[in-house]
């Protein structure tokens, strides 16, 4: 009785773990032949630890530098660059065939400390502005396809936010609202016509007064001919409460009748975790696999939907730890220990759906 007991017991685990493995091993293939690119945002760093890169290089068909390419890492002065993270990342995706999003080059955060500090004034900014859109743009032309070229200018409101490059003092467009934005389109497409061109926000992905702002915004410039040819979602969300998936359609739907590509950009769903960064309730990890199929599937089907993309992959290495305090984490599609969560399961099913 007891021996027939563990061997159901042995049988069920081996087969548990044979789904994970087929969930695992199989999300790129199925991507391309599913025509979506799947991707997720790396640090450089990581790269020489094997799980990490031998778990890119199998599930992922496209990456992003998570920090490597912001102008913290890329400008430790204002008059040179230093392209080394970024160009071992650009390296590794070139290496094994995949593609490559550029993130960014416009942004109120994570800029270095001499340009915080120089008081410089509007029209400086917008020489030192042009010299790195032009600089970094150009070093990666033929390399990158696809930059945020603006993040996060919005606020909750639908309002632009104060910054360095808007009006505090700005680069000289403050009194024209978006003009700056446009200012950077056009010097990125200066620096590389067949790159495409985003514009990528948080917390615009439903229908909602920012992601308002950012079709009013889309509608104008592509009625003027502002090369601009996609929005990222960034999609942080979280188990609860749940996204609601509806309205991110109609978001998704609403852009792509403005002839723009969406990218779901920074993908994570943040569950309320342990001291250890586990998850605190077992529960959660079928919600957050739900929430993964429905958002893949949202993405899927609308053809101008064409990337889907996680903010990092292992649950060993999230911005949402730092960012919450410990309070909140485990959102990605593998644990801690590289090892498929049902989150990929559900990716995989979508994909294998197809469009
Ligand atoms: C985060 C990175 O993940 C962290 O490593 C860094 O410390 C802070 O920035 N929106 C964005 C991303 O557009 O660049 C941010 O990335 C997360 C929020």
């Amino acid at each position: 009785m007891l021996c027939r007991r563990l061997f159901l017991l042995l049988k069920t685990v081996v087969i548990l773990l044979a789904l994970g493995q087929a969930a695992a091993g199989q999300l790129r293939s199925l991507a391309d032949r599913a025509g979506i690119l799947l991707g997720t945002a790396v640090r450089s760093e990581r790269l020489s630890e094997p799980p990490y890169s031998s778990t890119l290089t199998r599930e992922f068909n496209m990456l992003e530098p998570e920090d490597a390419m912001k102008w913290f890492v890329l400008r430790p002065n204002s008059q040179t660059f230093d392209f080394g993270p970024a160009d071992r990342i650009v390296a590794f995706a070139q290496a094994n065939g995949m593609k490559i999003r550029g993130h960014t080059l416009l942004w109120a955060r994570q800029n270095p400390q001499w340009l915080l500090d120089g008081n410089f004034r509007e029209k400086e900014l917008l020489e030192i502005l042009k010299a790195h859109i032009t600089g970094v743009v150009g070093h990666y032309r033929g390399k990158v396809f696809a930059w945020d070229v603006v993040n996060e200018a919005f606020d909750e409101s639908g309002n632009l936010r104060d910054s360095i490059w808007y009006n505090q003092p700005g680069i000289g467009l403050a009194e024209q609202r978006t003009a700056y934005i446009e200012k950077a389109f056009r010097l990125a497409h200066t620096a590389d016509p067949d790159a495409l061109l985003f514009y990528n926000d948080a917390e615009g992905e439903t229908m909602n007064p920012k992601s308002d702002a950012i079709y009013a915004m889309v509608k104008d410039f592509r009625s003027r001919g502002v090369p601009i040819h996609g929005i990222g979602l960034q999609m942080h969300v979280a188990s609860d409460p749940r996204p609601n998936i509806a309205s991110i359609r109609d978001n998704i739907v609403r852009l792509g009748s403005l002839g723009v590509q969406v990218h779901i950009t920074e993908l994570d769903v943040a569950l309320p975790v342990d001291a250890a960064g586990l998850p605190l309730h077992n529960t959660d990890l079928t919600v957050q696999a739900a929430i993964y199929r429905e958002l893949l599937r949202a993405c899927l089907e609308q053809p101008h939907c064409t990337a889907f993309q996680t903010w990092g992959f292992t649950d060993r290495y999230s911005w949402l730890q730092s960012s919450s305090h410990g309070s909140r984490g485990a959102g990605l599609l593998f644990n801690r220990q590289y090892r498929p969560k049902a989150n990929c399961a559900a990716i995989r099913d979508e994909l294998r759906r197809g469009r």
